[in-house]
């Protein structure tokens, strides 16, 4: 398995709530992209932070499933969210769910969008093509035609050091490789001495290519939603379309 969180889980909350991601404003605007949405999708739910702040903004009728290929974080997720999101233990390479789904997201996920500039690259936890197009193919398959995806816009992966309490300092480090291709090293230290390394190689294609990808998987890009946390694409060209009552109708397109 590829990108698994295992090392880094035991101090992932700390990291996380610490200032990388602002999850109150991620929540927030996905509650209001979701309305209309039933059945939605988190791929790479991680301790489930996402799906917890969701869940406080009480969408009419939404029922939640959390995806991942970590254990140790699902077990986090688990114990979080209780009977509230269904959770699977699965690769998304190997994705096989009937076509239920109205929506999906990816907060830091299998996919994100990294701020470059004016532009946003589209960066994925599948580090080669081929598993990129397979991913989002089974992605495909498992939602109903018009439905909604929604790829959250965060920092870039780059060189990066933070105080946390308890006298630990995360720091990540990032090295460019060929292929489209970057590496991420992740530390947690304490008193100097390292207790946590976690590495992920990731795909890094730009904005342009990133919705090429997706466009060839059968994912049209809608826009950039009004507040900029997320990138919007919709399956299919037979889908609802803004305005016509279905899901996520308050994104562009
Ligand atoms: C940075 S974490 C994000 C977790 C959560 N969305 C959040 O915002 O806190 C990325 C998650 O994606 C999961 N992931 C990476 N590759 C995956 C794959 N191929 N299939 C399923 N999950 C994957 C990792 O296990 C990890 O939990």
């Amino acid at each position: 398995m590829v990108n698994t969180y295992t090392e880094l889980s035991d101090y992932y909350d700390l990291i996380m709530t610490s200032g990388y991601y602002d999850y109150a404003a991620y929540a927030a605007e996905l509650a209001e992209l979701l309305q209309g949405c039933r059945d939605v999708l988190e791929l790479g739910v991680g301790t489930g932070l996402v799906c917890e702040r969701l869940l406080r903004h009480s969408i009419d009728g939404l029922r939640l499933t959390g995806l991942d290929h970590t254990e140790s974080m699902l077990a986090q997720a688990r114990a979080r969210l209780g009977e509230r999101v269904q959770l699977l233990n699965q690769d998304i390479r190997q994705l096989d769910l009937p076509a239920s789904f109205d929506g999906a997201f990816s907060v830091g996920g299998v996919w994100a969008h990294y701020r470059t500039g004016t532009e946003a690259a589209l960066g994925s936890h599948l580090p080669d093509h081929d598993s990129n197009v397979s991913a989002l193919r089974r992605l495909h398959a498992s939602l109903r035609p018009g439905a909604v995806l929604l790829i959250a816009v965060q920092r870039p992966h780059d060189d990066y050091e933070h105080v946390l309490p308890n006298g630990l300092v995360y720091e990540q480090r990032v090295k460019t490789l060929s292929g489209d291709r970057l590496v991420k090293d992740y530390y947690l230290r304490q008193d100097g001495r390292v207790v946590a390394h976690q590495q992920c190689v990731f795909r890094v294609l730009s904005e342009s290519r990133g919705n090429g990808l997706l466009q060839q998987c059968g994912f049209r890009f809608t826009g950039v939603s009004p507040k900029g946390n997320f990138y919007a694409y919709r399956t299919g060209p037979q889908g609802p379309r803004a305005g016509h009552g279905g899901p996520g109708d308050t994104i562009p397109g």
